[in-house]
């Protein structure tokens, strides 16, 4: 485990294995960025044709590796460019990218801009998250603790404002949160089926809430009898074709003095074959990824606990495994959601909205304030906005809400329509109330969170797509590392904290 401390100390001066250093894109060329000038004021006027000989040019992304030969006192200086103004989004992907270029030290010192609370948290979420691996199913995997610095140090002129050091501990916990959600998602499918992933669910809530100050969580595992007596026809549908059952996880965290009760519902599908609507061969294997949603609403509200935010939060994790087999829902079926709403099957592989239905069903029940989903709902949403940005749909004031949290959290998300005209797609079948697909390519995005407005009972809703987002198919970009992203869990820790601070 990597310890972070903060300390007000010349990055000349800092005896580390490696110090990372911003580098601003400047009218008039590269410059080191703040936090950094003892290391510009060490190399004087040298450092310009240094930077320009090296090729460096502040561009954000950009990572350069100068050994110092004792011109300060680290051996290693990390040069990492930080766009234009090094805002906190810029400053994360910077440490991001720093933590995968340091290899085998074992005291690095960020000297990055740290003069704010938002600063310093972007350089310690940026720096955990950008060296993120998943090793577990590799064979020759380095002893995790080999590679990653034991101490990392962030260098900031403020190390001893309150301030600073509650956003250096909550830092750390959004970060773990994150890991753990990226763990869940990178699982292979067949070791994280419906019951395995309940189960997960259950031992990371355990863990939560043990020792003396730990925050008080309920979990409850409904099991496939339970889901059938609950009438929860969803998520049993979605699960039949699997001989692993579905599960619906839920979690109540409810401290004194509260003022705000937030629901949130996650997507758990633990492989998404496409059922008997089976989806090509190409890039199925990415379908373990299905579950991200439910991961991030649990790991959120663990998070959201473990900083002690006076919110409620009641939490849905519909789990199931979409699977094809004999005994598989088929298009033409109907299934009767909790609750009494039936639904036509047209697609088996839109089954994203139909485990949603029941769980969301389930959380109006409780009269929260406020619900948000979250889902690896749609590939449309992926071609609208490609696959680094979240689509939010719903209720106006939610949807600005989550946007501004979003903002905070360093994540991108963009909002999107739900067009009054879908609802007659929605209710365009002629057997049951509503028609779960409709075979009009445009706009399914939309589409799907009209079908999910259906059971929100008219609270206070949104809609959050990660279909893109939550996997990274290609390589590492700043803090996002390949495979599963933990997207959107930031983004809920966010939102609760701006239910706090309007409350
Ligand atoms: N899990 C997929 C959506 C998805 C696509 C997630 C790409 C991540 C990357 C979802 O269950 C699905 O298959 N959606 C269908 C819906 C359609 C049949 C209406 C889709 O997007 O094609
Ligand atoms: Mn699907
Ligand atoms: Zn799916």
């Amino acid at each position: 485990m990597t310890s972070y401390t903060l300390r007000n100390a010349s990055p000349a001066k800092t005896k580390a294995d490696a110090v990372v250093v911003g580098v601003l894109q400047g009218a008039d060329g590269p410059e080191l960025a703040d936090g950094g000038e003892e290391v510009a004021k060490t190399y004087g006027r040298k450092l310009r044709p240094l930077l320009s000989t090296l090729g460096v040019s502040g561009k954000a992304g950009e990572v350069v590796k100068v050994p110092t030969g004792g011109a300060v006192a680290t051996p290693l200086l990390v040069l990492v460019g930080l766009g234009k103004e090094a805002t906190p989004a810029d400053v994360r992907r910077g440490a991001g990218a720093a933590a995968r270029a340091v290899t085998n030290a074992a005291s690095v010192a960020l000297a990055l801009p740290a003069a704010t609370p938002e600063l310093v948290r972007a350089v310690v979420e940026g720096y955990r998250l950008g060296g993120y691996t998943f090793t577990t199913y590799k064979k020759d995997a380095k002893d995790p603790k080999q590679g990653t610095p034991a101490d990392v140090v962030v260098l900031t002129p403020a190390a001893r404002r309150k301030e600073v050091t509650t956003a250096l501990e909550e830092a750390q916990v959004v970060a773990d949160a994150v890991v753990a959600t990226r763990d869940w998602v990178n699982t292979p499918p067949g070791d994280l089926r419906p019951p395995a992933f309940a189960d997960a669910v259950v031992a990371a809530t355990k863990a939560a809430t043990k020792g003396r100050g730990a925050p008080k969580i309920e979990v409850t595992v409904h099991d496939e009898a339970s889901l059938a007596e609950l009438g929860c026809g969803g998520i049993l549908g979605v699960g039949a074709g699997s001989d692993a059952p579905p599960r619906l996880v839920e979690l109540t965290y409810s401290p004194r003095g509260a003022k705000h009760h937030l629901a949130l519902v996650g997507k758990g599908i633990t492989f998404d074959s496409g059922g008997l609507s089976i989806k090509p061969a190409q890039n199925m294997h990415e379908m373990k990824s299905d579950m991200a949603g439910a991961a991030a609403v649990v790991q959120a509200t663990l998070a959201i606990a473990a900083l002690g935010l006076p919110i409620r939060v009641s939490t849905f994790a519909p789990m199931a495994e979409n699977m094809v087999s004999g005994s598989a829902t088929r298009p033409g079926d109907v299934l009767r959601i909790y609750g009494g709403t039936t639904v036509e099957i047209l697609n088996t592989d839109a089954e994203g909205r139909l485990v949603l239905a029941d769980a969301l069903v389930r959380a109006t029940e409780r009269q929260p304030d406020t619900i948000l989903d979250v889902a690896t709902l749609t590939g449309h949403m992926v071609v609208a906005l490609g696959d680094k940005v979240s689509g939010v749909m719903g209720s106006e004031d939610v949807v600005r809400d989550v946007l501004d949290a979003a903002v905070a959290a360093g994540e991108d998300f963009w909002p999107m329509p739900i067009p009054e005209h879908m609802r007659e797609r929605i209710t365009s079948s002629k057997i049951a109330d509503l028609a779960q697909h409709d075979w009009i390519r445009w706009g399914g995005g939309l589409y799907a969170a009209a079908f999910l407005r259906e059971f929100t009972a008219g609270l206070s809703w949104a809609h959050l797509d990660i279909a893109g987002p939550s996997f990274a198919s290609g390589g590492p970009s700043g803090h996002v590392t390949s495979g599963g992203t933990g997207v959107a869990v930031a983004t809920l820790v966010d939102y609760a904290r701006s239910l706090v601070a309007k409350s």
